[in-house]
Formats: C-alpha cells, structure tokens, sequence
C-alpha cells in the first residue's frame, strides 16, 4: 500500500492505525514534508514502514512508487484554506498535477487508487437549509483549496470511467484529534487557550462545520479499502454539525476558562456558511458507524492530548499565529 501524505495529519493517523491492525500489509509512505508535515508523526511505526521523501507533483516518482504498490490511498494535499486565498500555486501542483500524476501511474501499472477528499467540493449550505450533501450533490467549490479538490476529484472519476481505472474517492467532513497542525481551527483555539491566548473567531462565529473525529474518518477509508466498489464515491460525516461558537464555548467550558474569554477577528472571504454530510450510503452500504457521536467527548480527548503532546506543537504554534497576523485574523 503507498500512503500519499503520511507525514501530515489525517495520513499519519491512518498509517497508525493499519500498520498494527493489518500486518499482511506493508505500506509505503511518500510525503514531500511540507510545513503542516512531521516525520515524528509516524515514530511508533517507523521501523515498519517504508519512507520516500518527495512530491507527487514529480511524474517519475509517483510513477516508480506506485508501479510497487497493489493500492494507493492519497491523502497527499495542501490542505489550507487561508493559504489557498495568500498563495494558490502549491495548491494546484500538489492537488491536481499530483492526482494527475497518480492517476496516470495507476492506469499504466494497473493499480487501485482511493482518494480522499473534502465535502469543501460542494461549497455551502444555508444556515436555515434542512438539507445536506449526499453523493450526488453538485460540484461548486468556493475557494482555490476547495477548487483543486474538486478538480482532482473530477479527474478521478474521468480516469475511471475513460481508462478504467480501479478508483474510489471519499469526501469526509472537518476532522479533528491527534496530530492536527495547529494553524487548524479546533488546535488553533485549544493551544491558544493553553497558552493564556483567547481563541480567535472569524466573522460572527455562526457558520457551521460537521465534525468527526479523525478515527472515524480513518475507519471510514479503510472500510472503503476492504469494501467498498470500484468508480464509486462515498461521503463521510458524523453528524455532528456544530456553529464555530458552540465549539470555542465547548473548549472554554471544558477548559475552565469563562464563556465571553474570545475575540472575533475579520472574516476569511469567501468563507462558507455550512457543510454538512448525509452519510446514510457508506452506513447503508459497508456497515460504517462513527465511534465519537458526542463532540463534547471528542472534544475533552483532544484537549487532553494537545496539553499532554506540547512537544508536537509548540515548534509551529509562533509560526503558524506569524501566518495570521500578516492577515489580519
Ligand atoms: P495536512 O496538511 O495535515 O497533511 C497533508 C500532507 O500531505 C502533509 O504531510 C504534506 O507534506 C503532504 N503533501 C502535500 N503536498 C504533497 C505532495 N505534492 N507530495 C507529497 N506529499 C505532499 O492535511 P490533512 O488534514 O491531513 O488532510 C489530508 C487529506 O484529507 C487532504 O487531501 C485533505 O484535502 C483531506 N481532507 C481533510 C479534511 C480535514 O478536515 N483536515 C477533511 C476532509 C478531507
Ligand atoms: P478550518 O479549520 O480552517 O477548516 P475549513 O476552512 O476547512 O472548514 O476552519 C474551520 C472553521 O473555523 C471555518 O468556519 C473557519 C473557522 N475559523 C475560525 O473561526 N477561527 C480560526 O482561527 C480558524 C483557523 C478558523
């Protein structure tokens, strides 16, 4: 198996949660350790695993990775909003001509390919909207980051269903847990609390993302892996919809801190009211069940592992608040 971005947050979760549990395995990760990269993030299976340093954006070694590998699982991506709006350019070459490079290495060394992707594709929902995406939602991304993914997954359905490529692709929600760089919204506000820091909401706090807990995203791909069909897409979500100002109270409360200790900072343009998944298809059709359904619980276990985990994060956290403070959030 080659994990693409194994480095980062949701491919090193996933790398440690199949090395133990799938011995019959042997995985290859390839990860060109950008900024949100850590190779520390794969240290308990380091010795079980192999390592190529490098982009996938890089025709020739996507190809001599993936002619090696029966599947590929990408998770390689920028995967940044705020930098998408700064700089687009990495998002294009890591999102789109990496995918591209994949997909044309699958299709010639005939090799399956699951990718993973955002319900960002889809762009937004209305506050009030009782609805929410299912897999035939239409494709209408918003920012340049949402806009690459949804290139790369219109890629991958055209590779399938033109060369016949063995492909799956999911689109998951808002992750959190373990391992989440700290420029991320929920990581962001716990070690700015940990730090004596009000956490910082954009706008008026009230839009709207689905959260799940990166196990339950991880357990979602690997059922795909085992079971899910070919050309098919799978949307994955927790229902577990919740206003970016519910979420900053949840962490002041179980924190300690008082419920008003925040700042509202200027918008992101452009930025999306709601997301939020249907994932009735990927229950009905491969038996899949989020194990975090109470956020507040996912929440208490998160903030528990970013203060016991300081040395994770410390290194990124001045970098990431320089980042913001260049834009004004
Ligand atoms: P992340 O930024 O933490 O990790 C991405 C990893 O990809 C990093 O290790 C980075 O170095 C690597 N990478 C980037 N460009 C690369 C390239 N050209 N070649 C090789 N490696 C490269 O992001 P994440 O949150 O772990 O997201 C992983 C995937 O899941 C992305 O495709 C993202 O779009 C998708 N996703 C994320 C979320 C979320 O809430 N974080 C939700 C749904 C889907
Ligand atoms: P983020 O983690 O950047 O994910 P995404 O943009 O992919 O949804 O942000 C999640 C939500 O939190 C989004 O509505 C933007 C908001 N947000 C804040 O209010 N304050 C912050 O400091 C950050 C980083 C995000």
């Amino acid at each position: 198996m080659l994990v693409t971005g194994g480095a980062g947050f949701i491919g090193a979760n996933f790398v440690r949660r199949m090395v133990p549990r799938r011995p019959d395995i042997d995985v290859t990760v390839v990860d060109s350790l950008n900024y949100a990269a850590s190779r520390a993030n794969l240290a308990p299976v380091e010795d079980r695993i192999e390592f190529a340093h490098g982009s996938i954006a890089d025709a020739g070694l996507a190809d001599r990775l993936v002619k090696d590998a029966d599947i590929v699982v990408n998770f390689a991506a920028e995967s940044h909003n705020d930098h998408s709006l700064a700089d687009p350019r990495p998002f294009l070459e890591s999102n789109v001509i990496g995918i591209w490079n994949l997909l044309e290495a699958a299709r010639k060394h005939r090799t399956r390919l699951h990718h993973v992707s955002t319900d960002e594709v889809f762009g937004e929902l209305s506050l009030d909207d009782p609805g929410r995406f299912d897999e035939q939602a239409r494709y209408n991304p918003s920012s340049p980051y949402s806009a690459t993914k949804a290139s790369a997954d219109l890629l991958v359905r055209a590779w399938a269903r033109s060369f016949g490529v063995e492909a799956t692709i999911s689109n998951c929600s808002n992750n959190y847990g373990p391992l989440q760089h700290v420029e991320k919204f929920i990581p962001r506000q716990i070690t700015n609390i940990l730090l004596g820091v009000k956490p910082k909401l954009y706008g008026t706090g009230r839009n709207v993302r689905d959260w799940i807990h990166v196990d339950d995203h991880n357990a979602a791909v690997e059922a795909i892996i085992d079971r899910g069909r070919a050309g098919e897409t799978y949307l994955i979500g927790a229902e577990c919809e919740a206003a970016n100002l519910t979420i900053v109270q949840t962490l002041l409360t179980i924190m300690g801190k008082p419920g008003d200790w925040f700042d509202f900072v200027p918008d992101r343009p452009g930025h999306d009211l709601r997301y939020a998944i249907d994932p009735s298809k990927i229950r009905g059709e491969l038996g899949w069940r989020p194990r975090y359904r109470n956020l507040e619980e996912g929440l208490e276990a998160t903030v528990a592992w970013y203060s016991g985990h300081r040395a994770a994060w410390e290194g990124a956290k001045a970098a990431a608040e320089r980042r913001y403070e260049a834009i004004g959030r």
